[in-house]
């Protein structure tokens, strides 16, 4: 599924969380002219990583600090914890990332 934002909900400082399903969060992050997505949901329990600090291209969960490189998902403290990364287009002002939803999320 194709979900669209607006570039200016978005800041290097400020990451833009967004529910795709009802129980399925992706954080949208901005590095300078480039925008990522992951999930937004730690594997380890549960924290937001977009309520977290962002230091370059790592977002950190509030919960135990746990780093997540927000171009890849991966989980620099161990690769259970890695997370899905989603490509991220721009179109003018606007965000386009697609997201596959499955059933039991919907
Ligand atoms: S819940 Fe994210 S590091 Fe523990």
């Amino acid at each position: 599924m194709e979900f669209i934002v607006d570039i200016d909900q978005i800041s290097e400082d400020e990451p833009l969380r967004l529910m795709v399903a009802k129980r399925h969060g992706i954080g949208i992050y901005q590095n300078g002219d480039d925008y990522y997505c992951i999930d937004d949901w730690c594997p380890h329990a549960g924290g937001y990583m977009t309520q977290g600090p962002v230091e370059g291209m790592l977002a950190m969960c509030p919960i135990h600090g746990f780093q997540f490189e927000i171009d890849t998902g991966k989980c620099l403290q161990a690769a259970a914890f890695n997370v899905t990364s989603y490509p991220v287009t721009r179109r003018g002002d606007k965000l386009v990332i697609n997201v596959e939803i499955d059933e039991a999320e919907a």
